[in-house]
């Protein structure tokens, strides 16, 4: 079963308290505006069109579930009662059940002070408590930030897809990185 240790507190670099822990369905407003934000600035993201609030309650009901099942590792960062960052590992099903897929967002005007770093933590502690092995995620290749963090949280490169994202009329490569914990 996975089960996150949240939720926990941090100071983030510019001083601002934030609050790590599960998403609630109370989150559902936040969440849509989290997830529409990093849409209009066209984020590297694979969503490419604004998400209803029927789409995104359809998807909190079901990532509710899959935490409460123990399938989902969920964390959110909350900054002044809002949530500015969302993060997952979702576990893998038959014989790569010892595998987490890995997501994480931040919410532009909340970057760069340390909240990525304190979620991918959190997510990968988490991971290995609940005796996951291998943590995979799926990055831009222009995402130099991302990058960059995978990285110092220990990923490496296990792979290129040459072209495997269109965005902003431009191919990219998709880029897979992994953790062996
Ligand atoms: C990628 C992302 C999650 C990083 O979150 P963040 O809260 O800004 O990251 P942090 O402040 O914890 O910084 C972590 C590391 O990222 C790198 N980083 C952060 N801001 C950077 C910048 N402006 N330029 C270069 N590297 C940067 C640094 O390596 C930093 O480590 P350091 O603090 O030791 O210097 C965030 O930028 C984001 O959500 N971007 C949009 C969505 C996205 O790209 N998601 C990932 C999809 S795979």
């Amino acid at each position: 079963m996975l089960k996150a240790k949240v939720p926990r507190e941090f100071v983030a670099k510019d001083g601002r308290k934030v609050v790590l822990r599960k998403p609630r369905w109370e989150d559902l407003d936040d969440l849509l505006d989290f997830i529409n934000s990093l849409v209009e600035e066209s984020a590297d993201i694979m969503r490419e069109t604004p998400v209803t609030t029927k789409e995104e309650a359809e998807w909190l009901e079901r990532r509710l579930a899959s935490i409460a099942k123990g399938e989902t590792i969920g964390v959110v960062a909350e900054v002044d009662g809002k949530v500015v960052g969302n993060s997952e590992v979702g576990r893998r099903g038959g014989s790569m059940s010892h595998v987490g897929g890995l997501g994480i967002a931040v919410k532009k005007g909340y970057r760069g002070i340390g909240i990525g770093k304190e979620l991918m933590k959190t997510l990968i502690g988490e991971s290995r408590k609940a005796g996951l092995k291998v943590l995979v995620l799926d990055v831009f290749g222009s995402n130099t930030v991302a990058k960059s963090l995978y990285s110092k949280m220990g990923f490496k490169d296990a792979g290129r897809i040459p072209r495997g994202v269109f965005k902003k009329g431009k191919y990219i490569d998709l880029l897979r990185m992994t953790l062996e914990l």
